[in-house]
């Protein structure tokens, strides 16, 4: 029966791939006839800003491969719009834009530009500096957009900005022109979007003429954030309405939404300004960002296809891949899900009471406005084991969205067996774990070569632990804790001796069962003035290996982002040996 189902499945992965190239002219020449037929003006444009305004979350800092991996999963899910980063951020940030935009923003070679080529976005201040940052990394995309802002209300003007209002005026107005002549001058159509920031608390009349300067000097989209999450909905439905009504030239532009959770009114926020015309929204997976969050696109999305009616609009998102891009942003991040989070929390089409579980079986209607499969969540279907091959092991993944190149498929199949050896059967979620332990670390300074540890109700716990550099180096220490990860991680912090604090720690089983593979999550906290925190995440059958596992990525990623090198590490460790 396993072998039947894998051939089946293999025999489907193999017609889908042959025939990959039809299929995906076929969906276009659907879409193209569902934007003739229904009016385009009702299609809204998801503009994910996942990488940017999601990146600024506390401890939510990616690697530039595991931006990459995003942009591609968004790519997959749809989004019309990547806001790749903010290019003048630093040196990392502009390059992991340019590489967004080079490999996610241009199509597959000897394929054409189509409505699923995702416009790439980068984020810059209104000055020349930070556009020109910003086009030197999203020129390489087939659909570039330069996203410069400046903030409009009075509390912003007088305390942070120190300018009037005239001067934000005439700073718009140069500002959005030299952004768009970047557009003109490698003769391409401008695509260029402006945001008054706090437009929440600005004074309308002001952001009126703000929005009028923007459109004369160029701009194609409007976005209105909600910069500190103050608005309510009947205020943001308002404004949004407010001032397409009274701006001039408003017709010719798109209206976009940006709105902030920390009322926990974003959701209804943003679909506020959609009922009053806006047609794009600025969301982010999992609703991540700055303080309680953004919008979180799940969230708006299935509102807008559960109540059609209500909207009359309509996204260009494929709901099934929402659950899988929640995980990865959630991996990738650190940041965790709530349990009982709208569409993606694990509690979120769970039934516990008798009642519901009863209705449930009669009609799933009873309990449920929307089906688990439309956004993703497929039970966990039991795929592989001990005897899988490594072609049928690479079939799956690829059906899951993980086309692996030889080499990282080598590493990720080395680790499916040992798992297969020890877990009689391996399900989807396994095997996300395994690639996104694997394969989408943060660079490797340390990695964890072996570990001992002895516990019990007598006696100290001990941890050793070894670790090896990049220089291919090995040291072995041993240390005491009040527990066994407490032990391990001194061990750890003893051999790399990075000062950082424990934020936050969260184990929880991948699978059900004796046998589920057990997730750590780590939160670090640098002992700078101004300090940083940094997440990592670490799987394991053994849930103390998967802690010290997910502490030394956390800190792999500490090192990477203070500009750590080889030379650097090697020398610490000399150090420690003299
Ligand atoms: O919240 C905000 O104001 C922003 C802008 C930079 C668009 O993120
Ligand atoms: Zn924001």
């Amino acid at each position: 029966m396993a072998v039947e189902t894998q051939y089946k499945s293999q025999a489907r992965s193999e017609f889908r791939e042959r025939y990959a190239v039809y299929f995906s002219q076929f969906r276009e020449l659907c879409m193209n006839i569902v934007l003739n037929d229904v009016n385009a003006d009702d299609k809204v444009l998801i503009f994910d800003t996942t990488l940017r305004d999601g990146e600024q979350s506390p401890g939510a800092s990616m690697t530039s491969v595991e931006k990459l991996e995003i942009a591609r999963q968004l790519a997959v899910l749809g989004v019309d719009v990547i806001e790749a980063g903010f290019p003048a951020a630093s040196p990392d940030d502009l390059e992991a834009v340019r590489r967004i935009a080079i490999e996610v923003g241009n199509p597959a070679p000897g394929e054409q530009i189509t409505l699923h080529t995702p416009v790439i976005a980068g984020l810059a201040r209104a000055t020349k500096g930070d556009i020109d940052k910003c086009w030197q990394a999203v020129r390489h995309a087939a659909k570039p957009r330069i996203h410069t802002f400046l903030a409009t209300s009075d509390i912003h003007l007088q305390y942070k900005l120190m300018m009037t209002r005239e001067q934000v005026l005439a700073k718009v107005s140069e500002m959005v022109s030299y952004a768009v002549q970047h557009f003109t001058n490698a003769g391409i159509k401008p695509d260029v979007e402006f945001s008054p920031e706090d437009a929440g608390r600005s004074d309308k009349e002001f952001l009126v003429h703000v929005l009028k300067a923007a459109i004369e000097a160029g701009a194609t989209t409007l976005n209105i954030p909600d910069t500190v999450g103050y608005c309510t909905p009947e205020e943001y439905g308002f404004l949004i309405a407010y001032l397409r009504e009274e701006t001039p030239g408003a017709k010719n532009v798109i209206f976009s939404t940006h709105c902030h959770n920390d009322l926990g009114l974003a959701t209804a926020n943003t679909l506020a300004g959609v009922r009053n015309g806006a047609r794009q929204v600025e969301v982010t997976i999992n609703g991540i960002g700055e303080r309680a969050g953004n919008t979180s696109l799940e969230e708006v999305v299935m509102a807008i296809q559960t109540r059609s009616p209500q909207y009359g609009v309509f996204t260009g998102v494929n709901t099934q891949h929402i659950a899988r891009t929640s995980q990865m942003v959630s991996h990738y991040t650190g940041l965790n899900i709530q349990f009982n989070k709208a569409i993606v929390g694990a509690n979120a089409f769970a039934h516990e009471a008798g009642i519901h579980q009863d209705g449930m079986l009669k009609n799933w209607q009873t309990y449920e406005i929307m089906k688990p499969e439309t956004v993703g969540w497929t039970a966990s279907r039991l795929v592989l084991g001990k005897h899988s091959g490594r072609h049928a092991f690479k079939m799956r993944l690829k059906e899951m969205g993980y086309p692996l190149h030889d080499e990282e498929l080598d590493k990720a199949f080395a680790r499916f067996k040992q798992l297969a050896d020890k877990k009689k059967t391996i399900t989807d979620a396994d095997l996300e774990a395994i690639v996104s332990d694997e394969l989408y670390q943060p660079r490797e300074f340390f990695t964890l070569e072996d570990m001992q540890v002895i516990c019990g109700k007598t006696g100290m716990p001990t941890a050793t632990v070894c670790l090896r550099d990049m220089a291919g180096r090995k040291t072995t220490v041993a240390a005491l804790g009040s527990g066994p990860i407490d032990a391990a991680f001194k061990a750890i912090d003893d051999i790399i001796k990075t000062p950082c604090n424990l934020l936050e720690f969260a184990v929880h089983a991948i699978t059900e069962g004796m046998d589920a593979l057990g997730e750590v999550t780590v939160r670090l906290e640098t002992l700078e003035e101004n300090p940083r925190t940094f997440g990592g995440h670490g799987a394991d059958l053994d849930i103390i290996v998967a802690s010290a596992k997910a502490y030394l990525s956390a800190i792999n990623r500490m090192l990477a982002a203070h500009g750590t090198n080889k030379q650097d590490v090697t020398s610490a460790l000399e150090l420690k040996a003299a």
